[in-house]
């Protein structure tokens, strides 16, 4: 996990970007000094520049988030101020990847919400199309994926179910970390032991303290940068479960019916779509109904 930080709140992008914040002066009070400025308009820019490339809108409080995630990218670029950097970034689409990778906010867990797995198993176990696909869709740095797969071999008991996961993400940084499938042990130490003995390695020598998911489970998933944002997405493919929780928060309710727009024909017809705990698409009704907790079908 990188980035172990709490959701931030979306506000409609247009009503925080619409709204003075020069209004909040007492924002930067009492702050310890920076090692950059960073003004009130640079903070502007750089939510105008993540909505548009990430659809992600910041909300007007996450200044001070904003500049301990960005301010690793100037040091590393070696820029002397935000106005310089974003410069630099608005005439250079190289560097939009890194812009982006600094902002996602990643924190995920293995087998978060459990409820949705053992919907997934009952799912898998009454959906006899083979192969049963799944789509993770905001991956992050894997640990959503990999208990997909898991949950898989459980219900087939097998390491080679008939199931596919695509496990994608905007940010190139976290997808390398769950290609890799490489974890620190705290972070599988509340997993049923098992789980635990099935589905992972231990690592030894300069390894010790971490563990590796299996090969078999690696060979399940696929790993692909994707913008939910883009128009295009590269695969046609319609999947049995499309997994995409916790990164709807991230966007306005616009750009939400967008999206879910977006995914409808993606979903095969019988398909269930996976959201996080916070997200609800009550105002999609016209495409998604409720099938129990934070879980959609196609309307119609
Ligand atoms: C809080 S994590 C959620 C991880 C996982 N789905 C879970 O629920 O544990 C949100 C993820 O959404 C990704 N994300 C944000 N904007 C995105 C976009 N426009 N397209 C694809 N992924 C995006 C971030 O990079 C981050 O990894």
């Amino acid at each position: 996990m990188r980035n172990g930080r709490s959701s931030e709140a979306s506000t409609t992008v247009s009503d925080a970007l619409n709204r003075d914040t020069r209004s909040i002066p007492a924002l930067d009070a009492g702050m310890p000094a920076r090692e950059f400025a960073f003004t009130q308009e640079d903070f502007t820019r750089v939510r105008t520049l993540i909505y548009a490339h990430a659809g992600i809108s910041l909300s007007p409080i996450k200044k001070e988030m904003v500049y301990s995630r960005l301010v690793r990218r100037l040091r590393a670029l070696g820029h002397g101020s935000f106005g310089t950097y974003l410069a630099y970034l608005e005439s250079n689409s190289g560097e939009i990847e890194g812009f982006v990778n600094a902002l996602t906010t990643n924190l995920t867990a293995f087998f978060r919400e459990p409820h949705h797995f053992e919907m997934l198993a009952r799912q898998m176990e009454t959906t006899p199309v083979r192969p049963f696909r799944i789509w993770c869709a905001a991956a992050s740095t894997g640990e959503e994926a990999y208990s997909l797969a898991m949950t898989a071999c459980e219900v087939f008991d097998t390491l080679a179910p008939p199931v596919t996961v695509l496990a994608s993400d905007i940010d190139t940084h976290v997808l390398r970390t769950a290609s890799e499938g490489i974890y620190p042990l705290e972070r599988v130490e509340r997993m049923d032991k098992q789980r635990l003995k099935r589905f992972f390695l231990r690592g030894s020598g300069r390894r010790a303290g971490f563990v590796r998911v299996r090969p078999e489970l690696q060979a399940l998933l696929q790993f692909e940068r994707i913008n939910l944002l883009d128009n295009r997405w590269p695969m046609h493919t319609v999947f049995d479960a499309i997994f995409c929780r916790n990164v709807m928060i991230y966007f306005d309710k616009e750009t939400q019916l967008r999206l879910l727009r977006h995914f409808k024909p993606h979903l095969s017809p019988g398909g269930l779509f996976y959201a996080g705990h916070s997200e609800s698409f009550l105002h999609a009704a016209e495409l998604f109904r409720s099938r129990g907790r934070t879980v959609y079908e196609h309307a119609r």
